[in-house]
């Protein structure tokens, strides 16, 4: 695990630039994508640059059941108003909240996973240590599955809803399997409410109970936290 500390979420995102650059020399192919406030600056460098994106294929991590792209709440939604609709890829991937059948689409997406090894993936941090919507206490052998939403993490992704009522209870999410196969991976965290979360997960100890510590086991990740994200550091 490689930790750089930058100034802010600004800097941040220019520091995963680079680093994208860097991967996309090295002849990343496929992205694995997140959602959310974390990646915005990464996007926004992204979106700014020149870089022609058209030969790439994108999987993104999760999306709430019970959502379509239509929905601007929804994943699908938010990557096309970040990404996808100003940097064309040649094929993009994110769950489908309204699969009528859970159980098959997980197997289906699994499968998409399987045929699209990710040569580069993108990690947000919840604020209770989850990555995608592993939750606390998900075993990390776990493929693609349905998530019951923990409550901190309603309450965390509340902001982006008119009611705390309106946040979908569940989520389709790839999990920590498929996550930790990626050949890269890059985790982001902004700001003193993910500061817990940033310290269990570089100096806690490896536990289900804070599933992004298991990035410890890996050397093939890089954290790129803010000063406040890295204020509990020791
Ligand atoms: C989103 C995702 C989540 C978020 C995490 C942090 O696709 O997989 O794990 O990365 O909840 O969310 P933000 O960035 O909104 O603080």
């Amino acid at each position: 695990m490689k930790i750089i500390k930058v100034k802010d979420p600004q800097e941040g995102g220019k520091v995963a630039f680079e680093l994208f650059k860097e991967a996309l020399l090295k002849g990343t192919k496929v992205l694995g994508l997140a959602t959310g406030s974390t990646p915005v600056s990464f996007y926004n460098e992204v979106t700014r640059s020149n870089l022609d994106l058209s030969d790439l294929t994108s999987i993104n991590l999760d999306e709430y059941v019970g959502l379509d792209g239509t929905s601007d709440q929804s994943y699908r939604y938010f990557m096309q108003k970040h990404l996808f609709d100003k940097k064309p890829f040649k094929e993009t991937y994110v769950p489908n909240g309204k699969a009528t059948n859970l159980n098959e689409f997980v197997k289906e997406y699994d499968k998409i996973i399987d045929e699209h090894p990710i040569d580069w993936q993108v990690l947000g941090l919840g604020q209770n240590g989850h990555i995608g919507f592993n939750e606390p206490g998900t075993p990390t052998t776990i493929t693609t599955h349905v998530v019951n939403l923990a409550e901190s993490t309603i309450k965390a992704n509340a902001r982006m809803f008119e009611n705390e009522s309106d946040v979908p209870r569940q989520a389709i999410s790839m999990g920590i399997a498929s996550i930790m196969k990626s050949k890269q991976l890059v985790v982001m965290a902004w700001g003193v409410e993910k500061a817990d979360a940033v310290k269990g997960m570089i100096e806690g100890p490896v536990t289900i109970e804070l599933p992004a510590s298991i990035l410890q086991t890996r050397d093939n990740v890089t954290v790129i936290v803010d000063e406040a994200a890295a204020s509990k550091l020791s």
